[in-house]
């Protein structure tokens, strides 16, 4: 489609900025905070870019106050943020730590007395490490309780306060990571225990769904998903048999759990063949059914393409966490599919498509199968960005990505998409899981890299300054 005109953004479009608790807060031991399991992991030699961790990340959890100034003096109109369920409980279940419930009371009314509204991710990576010793952490379904107590907590507390609600953040990125390339917490590789691990995320999603109802009833809640839409890599029908595996497979597995209580017929008769598949207890589906989020929280980076696999054929395969461009392998399921290079769209030094028709794409996907809301919870570009002489970072290529990005979310609207918000990926620099300090997302420059916590200094780049002027405009001004 080829509108000959945009209708201007909605008046009360959330133009937002996103960030996660082990991401930017540190003081990872401080005022009662139990132990995560990514605390755990990132200490022990190997796991992560140069050993990079979250100790003390971008010092977020003492310099919350200048953050939020600088939110402000940006004119955000929503923060997205996530809360540490060890803060909250230390190990998991039992007596609340109320002095982490307190820290982020206090985040939550700064941002209200700015007018920026919050937007609560409840779930974020990092699950309590006394949980995952305990029972295995999303391999028991005792997590279930645990996590709806964990939500329930937080959905008393901030009810009054909070309108907006991100229930698990990335459940597919996190577990496959975790379960079947091994490079999250509890890194494990076994495809079997990766879908049971999954369906009771599901479970634990939809009971705190149905929770939020009662506490929450004026509050919208979803999951944020990130959602590659899949491409072919040619016409061939082998190419458009693959491109509809990896839809099943990498996205609509989860999003069809989500918003439509169900998994899709053919990956799951593929995995009741291969033995793979989750065991699907009586109640589940009715669980499923009745905890359906209210918008789909969409984190988009960008498009996959992908062609057909022999039998024999392409295994999962490790990210580029490097910089080093054109080091990404082919990755994929035999039998299945597996990822082709495109060569019509350029790349990030971490060989992310950069794609903003991709964008558009999604969020059409999205609304014309589940009929939601949307809201981007991520977006972004990470990049290695240099501090000038002058002080200064000239981030052009960030600004040539979000301006093109948000463009593709106009034309959307335009499509028909009902969009509540923006929240470009992140506000502060973060610690990128697996790439360090390296790999920076933010609108503010953190002085600081894998090694040395440095100054910690925040200096706005020129993104800041340009996306400023874009919320003043209500997305008019994207010069
Ligand atoms: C998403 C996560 O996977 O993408 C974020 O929700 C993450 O926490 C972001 O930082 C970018 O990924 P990466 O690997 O570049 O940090």
């Amino acid at each position: 489609m080829q509108h000959p005109s945009l209708k201007p953004f909605p008046g009360d479009f959330l133009w937002g900025a996103a960030s996660a608790a082990y991401q930017v807060e540190g003081a990872w031991n401080e005022d009662g905070k139990g132990p995560s399991v990514w605390d755990i992991f990132t200490h022990q030699p190997g796991t992560t870019f140069k050993g990079s961790n979250g100790d003390v990340a971008v010092d977020h959890y003492h310099r919350m106050d200048e953050d939020v100034a600088l939110m402000a003096e940006m004119g955000l109109k929503a923060y997205r943020f996530s809360v540490s369920w060890p803060r909250i409980f230390p190990t998991g279940r039992g007596e609340v730590n109320e002095a982490g419930l307190a820290f982020y009371e206090r985040l939550i009314d700064a941002l209200l007395a700015r007018g920026i509204e919050p937007v609560l991710t409840l779930y974020h990576w990092d699950l309590p490490q006394a949980l995952q010793e305990e029972y295995g952490g999303w391999e028991d379904r005792r997590i279930i309780a645990d996590f709806e107590h964990y939500c329930v907590t937080l959905f008393q507390r901030f009810a009054g306060k909070v309108r907006y609600w991100v229930s698990l953040n990335e459940q597919n990125y996190n577990l496959t990571n975790a379960y079947q390339l091994g490079t999250h917490p509890p890194a494990v590789q076994d495809r079997r225990r990766f879908f049971a691990a999954n369906h009771i995320a599901f479970l634990a999603n939809a009971t705190v769904i149905k929770a939020f109802r009662h506490y929450v009833p004026n509050g919208l809640i979803g999951p944020s998903f990130a959602y590659s839409p899949a491409y072919p890599a040619s016409g061939k029908s082998l190419d458009m048999l693959a491109f509809e595996n990896a839809e099943e497979f990498t996205n609509w597995w989860w999003l069809d759990a989500y918003c439509l209580g169900r998994y899709p017929r053919a990956a799951l008769a593929w995995l009741e063949q291969t033995g793979e598949a989750p065991a699907i207890l009586p109640g589940d589906l009715a669980l499923l059914a009745e905890g359906k989020p209210d918008f789909i929280g969409v984190n988009y980076y960008q498009s996959l393409t992908f062609t057909s696999n022999p039998l024999d054929g392409q295994t999962m395969a490790r990210i580029n966490t490097t910089g080093q461009k054109g080091t990404t392998p082919s990755s994929g399921v035999p039998g299945l599919y597996r990822t082709e290079k495109n060569p019509h769209i350029e790349t990030s030094n971490w060989d992310w498509y950069i794609d903003p028709t991709g964008l558009r794409i999604a969020l059409r996907r999205l609304a014309s199968r589940y009929d939601l809301p949307l809201l981007i919870t991520e977006n972004g570009l990470g990049e290695f960005d240099t501090l000038g002489s002058d002080d200064r970072i000239n981030d052009s290529y960030r600004i040539d990505y979000l301006r093109t990005h948000i463009g593709a979310c106009q034309e959307a609207l335009q499509d028909g998409v009902q969009l509540l918000g923006y929240c470009a990926w992140s506000f502060t620099d973060i610690l990128s899981w697996l790439n360090g300090y390296q790999k920076r997302y933010g609108f503010v420059y953190v002085d600081r890299d894998e090694t040395d916590a440095g100054s910690l200094r925040r200096i706005p780049k020129a993104s800041f300054y340009w996306y400023q002027q874009l919320i003043a405009s209500n997305g008019e001004k994207s010069v």
